[in-house]
């Protein structure tokens, strides 16, 4: 299956006006190359009224999970997750893994580059050639075995570090899977309302998953270093997620803002053990724009240097998503038409954060 997993991610063309950033541990004054211009850094004063409050924390032991993660997946787009069954040893492993990674010198970490043509590996941020100025960030992608890449960085020992990360995606893969059904399930939607086993069935959704083996899934691994002039860089540029759902673990570092459509940036505070979960732009097609997909970015600081690991998922890459056909009456036409996510991902490395209005439908409005 590798080259359906690499098919899937395939998308952001590599940045080749974009030379592989410095060393971030030796840097004492910014290069040009990393100050942003004040109008892309602003945070967008509040026209709205949600002043205090935060993103939702939510048990999932609570017996009101599953009405409590709907509230917030209609509202935020994203919340906290409590007892989500993860280890902490594991937690600390995949956090441990990270921190080993981006230690490495340098020269060490470019031998371990993403190819030109590839996804996997080391390198600046993959929305990067976006952007005019780099972000202040590097970051590790991986889809399939790690393997490769980590001989290329621990060539006495890869094992270590492969292991850690396939338990730990294995455990996202049953979490986001559970995570998926509850957020569909505050719909109303079931497992049956999907019609497995046919790719173009008419009942909208997620066509042929039944083969969970088959769902395409990877991980990024991000750093961003501590920076001696934080007010003018960017961690991670404002982006929505081309996923199903993302699940986030991040250090005690803060760092991660979302913004709601009409709000200000809220900073999404790191609790210990807690995961971060995020609606992608998949899931926001699948239910016919009830959940946003929450458009999120990353500040650094002077002081700590923060890490986090994002576990992306998503269906299979040739199968078509499309607004959910229980969600879909007069009063709720289909707001966007069926998509693959190759051929989504495609559509995002060409209109980036204007790919999902790429693919929404006119809808006439009734009366008219
Ligand atoms: C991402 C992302 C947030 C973070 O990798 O897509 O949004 O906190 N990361 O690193
Ligand atoms: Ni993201």
């Amino acid at each position: 299956m590798p080259s359906i997993l690499s098919d899937a991610f395939q998308g952001y063309p590599v940045e080749p006006h974009h030379p592989m950033h410095v060393d971030f541990k030796s840097v004492k004054e910014l290069p040009e190359s990393y100050v942003w211009a004040p109008q892309q850094l602003e945070d967008n004063p509040s026209s709205g009224n949600f002043h205090g409050e935060s993103v939702p924390v939510i048990d999932l032991h609570d017996p009101s999970a599953v009405k409590l993660i709907g509230h917030a997946c209609k509202t935020w787009g994203v919340f906290q997750i409590t007892n989500h069954g993860i280890p902490q040893e594991l937690l600390d492993e995949i956090e441990c893994a990270a921190r080993n990674l981006f230690s490495l010198p340098s020269q060490q970490k470019l031998a371990a580059s993403r190819s030109p043509d590839g996804i996997s590996g080391y390198g600046v941020a993959r929305i990067s050639c976006f952007f005019p100025k780099l972000m202040w960030s590097e970051g590790f992608t991986i889809v399939g075995s790690p393997m490769e890449h980590a001989s290329r960085l621990w060539p006495h020992d890869p094992r270590t570090f492969c292991d850690t990360i396939e338990e730990y995606k294995k455990e996202m893969k049953g979490l986001a899977g559970r995570l998926m059904w509850l957020m569909l399930g505050s719909l109303g939607v079931t497992e049956e309302d999907i019609i497995w086993g046919s790719n173009n069935n008419n009942n909208g959704g997620l066509g042929d998953c039944s083969n969970v083996d088959d769902i395409c899934d990877a991980l990024q691994l991000n750093h961003y270093p501590a920076c001696p002039d934080p007010e003018r860089v960017m961690g991670l540029a404002a982006h929505t997620d081309s996923t199903l759902l993302t699940i986030l673990h991040q250090n005690n570092a803060s760092g991660l803002q979302v913004q709601r459509e009409g709000d200000c940036w809220r900073t999404v505070p790191p609790l210990a053990g807690a995961l971060v979960v995020n609606v992608g732009d998949l899931l926001h097609i699948l239910s016919n724009g009830l959940y946003p997909s929450i458009l999120h970015r990353v500040v650094v600081n002077r002081t700590n240097h923060r890490l986090s690991v994002a576990y992306l998922y998503g269906p299979p890459s040739r199968v078509e998503i499309s607004p959910l056909k229980k969600l879909i009456s007069t009063a709720h036409p289909p707001l966007y038409r069926p998509i693959t996510w190759t051929e989504y991902l495609g559509t995002k490395a060409k209109h980036f954060n204007k790919a999902l209005s790429s693919v929404r439908l006119c809808v006439p409005i009734q009366g008219l």
